[in-house]
Parts: C-alpha cells; sequence; structure tokens
C-alpha cells in the first residue's frame, strides 16, 4: 500500500518496455561526447540503455523521490560519468539557470510524472515559473522545462499522454514546440502497450524534437507522425508499411485552431470533444432506467426461444396491458389482472426491438420496487416516454432503439430531448459510425453510461437536416415494423449526411 502512495505521490511508473526505451534511445542520434539528461531517473531504464551503448556516457539525473535516487546511485556507483542527483527538476535552481542561458544539454530522454500531485505550496511556485502553461499536467512543465535546458540542436525524447496534440489548455506548449525546435517525429499508440499501468489516457506519443533558434526553418520543418500500432514491437521499425504515416508542415499545425495537431481522424474527434459548445446532455435528459431487485419474479416474456429468456415464465396475453399510457398515477402500478407492461431491455439491436420482455406492475409490485434494497426504482419521470434507448453495453458498435412510451431497465441508458422533435434525429446518430467513434475517443472501452453519453459533441441540424434524417430513419422503421429488411443505402445516407455534420 505504502508501495502504490509513493507511486502515485511521484507518478513512479517506469518505463518497463524494451521496444520503448530502444526506440526513445535510438531517436537521440547519440554520439560519444553527448552531455546527456534524464530529469525523472525513476530505477534507471534510460540510463541503463544508453550505458549499453556507451558505457562511457556522461549522464546528469535528477529525481526527487529519496527512495529512488538512493537506489540510482548504488546501481550507478562504478559509473564515474553518471552524476546522480537527489532534486526536483521543476524548481532546482541549477537547472533554472542553465535554462535561462540557452541550454547546456545535447540529449535529453523522460518519461515524465504525467499528473503528480503538488501540494498548493508547490502549484503557486509552478505557476510562477511557468505562467502560460498548464501546470496541473505536469508532464508539460518538464517537456517546457527540458526544450530550455537543450542546446540549440539539442535532441530530446519524451513519452508522454497524447492530450497535449489537441487540448486546449497546451496551447501554449504547442506554440513553444512549433516555433522553438523542429519535431523530429510523433509516434502514437494506445496507452495499453505500457505496461502494468492504466493511465487513464487513452492514447500516449512519443515525441522527438531538436531545438533550433531559427523561427522560419522551424516553420517550415516537415515532420512525420505514426500511428495505427498494433503491437509495441512495431516501434522498432517505424517505417513498416503497416503503419500509418502522415506528414505535417509545423506551419501548417500552427496556423489550426489552437495550434492544434490534427494529425487523424481521431485526433479531429478529440478536438470536437474538447471544444464543443453543445453536447447531448444540453439537449437531452440522459437516464439509468429501472430493476425490480428481483427479475426472476417480476419478469416475464412472451416466448421461451427469446435471447436469454429460458429462465423466466410467460406471460399471459391477457395479462398484458395496452392502455397504460391512459391509467392515471401509473407509477403507483395498475389495479387489476391486466398489469404486466412491455419493458426495453439491453442487447445490441438498431432502431427498433421486437416486444418480449414484460414487467409486474400491478400495485403490490410496484410498492416491492420502491422499497426494496436491491430495487432501483431510479428517474421515474422518464418511465413510458418517447425517447431513444442505448444499451449499456456495446458489442461492437453502440446501437439504439427507439422507447416507444415503454419502461426500460437498468442495462440501458434512456436518452430523452428536451425537444421531442430531436427523437428520431438522436436514434439517428446513434446508430452512426460517427457516434461511435465519438463515444470510444471518450471511452475506450465498451461501455456507455450515461454520464460519458452526456459528453458527446451535439450538433444541433437546420430544419432540412433534420427533417431529412428525421424521414429517412422512419422509413427504416416502417419497414422492421412491416418485417422486412431495410434498404441499406438508406442508412449510409444517413451516415454520410452525419458525416458532413461533424466534419470527420
Ligand atoms: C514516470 S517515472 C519514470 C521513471 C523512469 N525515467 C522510467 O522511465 O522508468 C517518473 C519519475 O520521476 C520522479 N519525479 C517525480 N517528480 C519529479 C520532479 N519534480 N523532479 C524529479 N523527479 C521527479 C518520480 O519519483 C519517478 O521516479
Amino acid at each position: 500500500m505504502v508501495m502504490i502512495q509513493e507511486a502515485r505521490k511521484y507518478q513512479a511508473f517506469y518505463t518497463k518496455s524494451t521496444p520503448i526505451v530502444d526506440y526513445m534511445v535510438s531517436k537521440l542520434s547519440l554520439k560519444n561526447d553527448d552531455k546527456i539528461f534524464e530529469p525523472c531517473g525513476g530505477d534507471g531504464v534510460f540510463i541503463e540503455t544508453i550505458l549499453d551503448v556507451n558505457e562511457f556516457a556522461n549522464i546528469d539525473v535528477c529525481e526527487l523521490n529519496e527512495g529512488a535516487f538512493n537506489i540510482l546511485q548504488n546501481k550507478f556507483a562504478k559509473y564515474s560519468t553518471v552524476h546522480i542527483r537527489q532534486c526536483d527538476t521543476l524548481l532546482d535552481n541549477d537547472l533554472i539557470f542553465n535554462s535561462n542561458f540557452g541550454g547546456v544539454y545535447d540529449k535529453i530522454i523522460a518519461n515524465p510524472p504525467y499528473g503528480a500531485w503538488q501540494d498548493y505550496d508547490k502549484r503557486d511556485k509552478l505557476k510562477k515559473l511557468f505562467p502560460n502553461l498548464y501546470a496541473k499536467e505536469t508532464y508539460a512543465l518538464f517537456l517546457f522545462r527540458c526544450i530550455e535546458l537543450l542546446k540549440n540542436g539539442g535532441i530530446l525524447s519524451f513519452i508522454i499522454p497524447d492530450t497535449f496534440l489537441n487540448l486546449h489548455t497546451h496551447k501554449a506548449i504547442r506554440q513553444h514546440i512549433l516555433t522553438k525546435t523542429k519535431v523530429v517525429e510523433l509516434a502514437l499508440f494506445p496507452s495499453s502497450f505500457f505496461p502494468g499501468v492504466n493511465f487513464g489516457y487513452a492514447n500516449l506519443s512519443i515525441i522527438t524534437l531538436q531545438k533550433s533558434d531559427n523561427k522560419n526553418e522551424n516553420l517550415n520543418n516537415q515532420f512525420r507522425v505514426v500511428n495505427s500500432f498494433t503491437n509495441v514491437e512495431q516501434l522498432s521499425d517505424t517505417t513498416d508499411k503497416q503503419l500509418k504515416t502522415f506528414s505535417f508542415l509545423q506551419s501548417e499545425v500552427l496556423a489550426n485552431p489552437d495550434h492544434a495537431f490534427l494529425i487523424s481522424d481521431n485526433s479531429k474527434v478529440a478536438l470536437a470533444i474538447n471544444n464543443t459548445k453543445l453536447k447531448v446532455g444540453d439537449i437531452a435528459n440522459c437516464v439509468t432506467g429501472f430493476y425490480s431487485g428481483d427479475d426472476k419474479t417480476f419478469l416475464q416474456v412472451n416466448s421461451t426461444d427469446l435471447k436469454n429468456g429460458k429462465n423466466y415464465a410467460l406471460v399471459d396475453a391477457n395479462s398484458i396491458n395496452r392502455d397504460y399510457q391512459n391509467i392515471p398515477n401509473i407509477l403507483d402500478g395498475i389495479e387489476g389482472e391486466k398489469h404486466f407492461l412491455p419493458i426495453v431491455k439491453g442487447g445490441n439491436i438498431k432502431y427498433l426491438k421486437p416486444e418480449g420482455w414484460f414487467m409486474n406492475w400491478s400495485k403490490e409490485a410496484v410498492k416491492h420496487y420502491k422499497t426494496d434494497k436491491k430495487a432501483r426504482f431510479q428517474n421515474p419521470q422518464f418511465y413510458f416516454k418517447f425517447g431513444v434507448g442505448v444499451p449499456m453495453i456495446s458489442s461492437a458498435s453502440i446501437t439504439a432503439s427507439l422507447i416507444e412510451n415503454k419502461l426500460f431497465d437498468q442495462s440501458i441508458v434512456g436518452i430523452f430531448p428536451k425537444d421531442e422533435a430531436l427523437t428520431y434525429y438522436l436514434l439517428a446518430f446513434f446508430n452512426s459510425p460517427i457516434c461511435n467513434t465519438i463515444i470510444r475517443t471518450i471511452n475506450p472501452s465498451a461501455n456507455n453510461p450515461a454520464n460519458y453519453i452526456k459528453k458527446i459533441p451535439f450538433i444541433m441540424p437546420d430544419e432540412k437536416n433534420l427533417k431529412t434524417i428525421t424521414s429517412r430513419v422512419k422509413e427504416i422503421l416502417s419497414s422492421i415494423k412491416a418485417n422486412t429488411m431495410y434498404d441499406e443505402r438508406i442508412e449510409t445516407d444517413i451516415h454520410t449526411l452525419f458525416k458532413t455534420l461533424y466534419g470527420f
């Protein structure tokens, strides 16, 4: 436990991946007489790899944590050219001095702390030292400090989250990179390549750049971005044909809004998520549905052939109430025989789910739901309303189906637009690949809880687009209701329209 707390405090997640370390060291193009800096020593993986190449390498190391510092000192005691100090790379006076005088290092390599906890006193100092930077994400401060510490022509390689590429808060570091350095290469890959730790970030990046005091040359620098890695070993050859490579001019990136690196579809999506004014949560209520607390007792099926329906009792057709919308105080349950109501459950079916599940909605049953500990009588104001249901768990892609004034269960997020005219538009949107890309960028797992759905950027359609999408999705619904296959070209048309509306 103490170890974990220490790790969190110092963000001591070490680079235990040979392909990553080898790639970063190779990017430095080391020379024998290079003066090298490792600003966040950790347990010394980068130092070891550099010494493997050149046992007389001249390396300065900083490490804040006393325990790690002691280990480093022992480990490298026999190397007279490795100088280890226990110090704070961001606040150390010698480093500040060297930064202000144009830098002293030929090469710098780092896996800096990403969001290390800072006490208030330190935060104040950092804000004064790095007034334009976003101090909460410490890695940007380390990157800035290290660019300053490089000599003109010096090279650094950093492994950091990819959020600096397009988050609004990192605008200043982007401007600094684009004007004060030449980007050599940018490799983007999933954080799962980094063993053992989940940072809560979708992606990591390794940025290699060369400091240069010639702004014109920097702006005319063309750099490579490599992504689509399927395994970490591909870092050993970033010219591999299976990887996607993009080429950009720094002046182009500088001209983008907020100097954002709009590298791939993915970064355009991230930009849309971060910069959108309107989100699904602003225009619709997104809520989780009902749970009886004991489905085996209260839930019934209209056919035992229904998927997962085997263990449930068959509903008696005479006990199904078809007129429930006209019953006053329906949230208190139904008197009499006809007290089973249709409920929409999870399962990935697009547009409209066939009826199959029925919930006991008798007065006694509802009383149970309202009082039982396991039951969830949550968000009842949305029960029996017209909206869209998105299963909490997606199989391949996110799907959505209509909730036609039915009950919906807790495996579904019900989406109820404040303006009902948007319901069919939302139904089409939540079945589109664009929506899937966005939600998987917000949350790469297969889960779609209400809080993530609320964050999806929403584009308010003009009247013409709203009409087109509404009528096209209604065509699909009519086919499904008539038990016929819908024309997939209609779906393609809708998807194309969303692509145009979202611009990626
Ligand atoms: C993410 S680890 C990386 C360690 C090592 N370079 C690696 O890649 O395995 C970051 C290291 O930086 C140290 N650290 C955190 N804040 C620091 C600071 N302000 N100055 C110097 N070192 C710091 C932590 O104690 C930790 O060992």
